[in-house]
């Protein structure tokens, strides 16, 4: 199992903001947010991440990310998504790095309290979504299930009312997501859009969608950026992380400050 995150886009909600760095590498309390799904992805015991960024800011990145895993087993690799051509582009962009393996993707801005091990772990073959009960579905991708709770229909952002279940950006395919991903059509909007990946294994009947236990947020805006760091900060997550992360970060953070020591 490969690991992706998507961490480019252009983050139009939260300018000014970004307009000096990428909204990935905003706080959410006391670390970036790319920390969180890459928190995700360790935890589930992958090791091979690509992390896709927009061009003017991979060297923002890097700074954080170039060489923090040099003392364990997790390798990063980067890559530049040219334009923000729409989820779905994860999979093309990252072809090569996906190879012949399954992959997990997960959207940069997004923060789970949930563990998704397990899910990850013991997927075999198809595709594994996730659903989520929200106030505003008409917002995201939705999920509509029939009264055993098995997936019928998946829209994105639906204008008439078909479910309050949003799937928020956690994804888990096999090797065939990047077929499926090089047949996507751009939307009205000009992207190419996850929801028709999805609805591609689920006409075959090999897409399951899981229910997500815990908060899940997606930091793209003023209000959810504020409202994860509270929420981060309250429940205590970042002692929920996989130590590897966590003792990246602290050696991180030494490093900085002996590189500051020394300069004074
Ligand atoms: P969005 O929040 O949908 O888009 P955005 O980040 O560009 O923000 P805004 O709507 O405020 O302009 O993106 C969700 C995540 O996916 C986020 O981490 C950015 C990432 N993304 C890409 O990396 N490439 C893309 O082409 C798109 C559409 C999003």
């Amino acid at each position: 199992m490969k690991g992706i995150i998507l961490s480019g886009g252009s983050a139009t909600r939260l300018f000014p903001l970004t307009a000096t760095t990428s909204k990935q590498l905003l706080p959410i309390y006391d670390r970036q947010m790319i920390f969180y799904p890459l928190n995700v992805l360790v935890k589930a015991g992958i090791k091979d991440i690509l992390i896709i960024v927009a061009p003017e800011q991979s060297g923002n990145f890097l700074n954080l990310l170039g060489s923090i895993f040099d003392k364990s087993d997790v390798r990063l690799e980067f890559k530049v998504q040219k334009n923000p051509r729409g989820l779905a582009d994860a999979f093309i962009v990252g072809e090569n790095f996906i190879g012949q393996d399954n992959v997990t993707m997960i959207l940069g801005d997004n923060i789970f309290e949930d563990d998704f091990s397990e899910e990850i772990k013991n997927f075999k073959s198809g595709g594994k979504i996730f659903a989520v009960k929200v106030s505003d579905p008409e917002r995201l991708g939705v999920v509509q299930f029939d009264t055993k709770m098995k997936a019928i229909k998946i829209v994105e952002k639906p204008k008439k009312w078909i479910s309050d279940y949003a799937i928020p950006g956690l994804y888990i395919y096999d090797n065939r997501v990047i077929k499926a991903a090089k047949q996507v059509k751009p939307s009205a909007r000009g992207e190419v859009e996850i929801v028709d990946i999805n609805n591609w294994y689920l006409e075959k009947g090999e897409l399951e969608v899981g229910l997500v236990r815990g908060k899940w947020l997606d930091a793209g805006t003023f209000d959810s950026l504020l409202e994860a760091g509270i929420y981060v900060k309250e429940k205590k997550l970042y002692e929920k992380f996989d130590p590897i992360i966590n003792r990246a970060i602290v050696e991180f953070n030494e490093e900085l400050k002996n590189l500051v020591k020394k300069k004074l």
